[in-house]
């Protein structure tokens, strides 16, 4: 059986995230600050495989994404019991868009690494933050090969997992390392952000 995933946010990525997921098999609980209920004309969009949520039930998924505003990421932290869970860390950690995409001072660290200090015991894997949304959906394989998802983290086993996932969605995976490191190179105005890259 295949691993079920609790998506928090559900915009922009966390709906093209549950696209690929559904159309790999992968089950799906979306959930928002609003309430399942204000998700069910969604889900009923997306037809079988995905259950709209809160984020408590999302959290209990064998795999949690991270797809909310960096600002409310510390919402989580009272509501849920994160130990062991692993937890992809989709966020930039812009406070402000276009026209001027401000970030926020991290004191030095990566933002993966707040996140982690965020959700204690949590099996943090940062990915599917480099890409635009609207790269992010487009079919993987291109050009005789696959797109490109980058991803950090300090558990390999949450790593090994993930990246097992992210290729059965049809992309190829690039491992940046740690949270400190390679999250670095991964997070909002980093060497990789916004890379489109295909490997063949
Ligand atoms: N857009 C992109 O191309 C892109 C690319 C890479 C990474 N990212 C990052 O991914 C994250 C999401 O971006 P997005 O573009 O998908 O944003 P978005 O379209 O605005 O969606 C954000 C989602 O988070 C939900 N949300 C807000 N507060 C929440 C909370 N406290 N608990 C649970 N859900 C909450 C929102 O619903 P409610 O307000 O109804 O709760 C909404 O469903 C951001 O950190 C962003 O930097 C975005």
């Amino acid at each position: 059986m295949k691993k079920s995933f609790g998506i928090i946010g559900a915009g922009n990525i966390g709906q093209t995230v549950a696209r690929h997921l559904i159309k790999a098999g992968y089950p799906v609980i979306l959930s928002n600050s609003k309430g399942p209920e204000s998700l069910n004309e969604l889900v009923k969009s997306f037809g079988l495989g995905v259950n709209a949520g809160s984020v408590e039930d999302a959290a209990k998924a064998d795999i949690v994404l991270l797809s909310l505003p960096w600002s409310e990421v510390s919402s989580l932290t009272r509501v849920i019991d994160w130990n062991n869970k692993i937890v992809i860390d989709a966020t930039n950690h812009f406070m402000t868009y276009a026209p001027d995409f401000q970030v926020a001072d991290l004191k030095g660290k990566s933002s993966s690494e707040v996140v982690a200090s965020l959700l204690p015991g949590g099996r943090i894997v940062k990915a599917f933050n480099t890409l635009y949304f609207k790269i992010l959906a487009k079919d993987p394989h291109e050009a005789g090969g696959n797109r490109v998802l980058f991803i950090s983290g300090d558990d390999n086993s949450s790593k090994s997992e993930v990246s097992e996932v992210i290729r059965t969605l049809g992309f190829g995976v690039i491992d940046l390392g740690d949270l400190a490191n390679g999250s670095k190179l991964q997070q909002a105005k980093g060497s990789v952000a916004t890379l489109n890259l295909i490997q063949l």
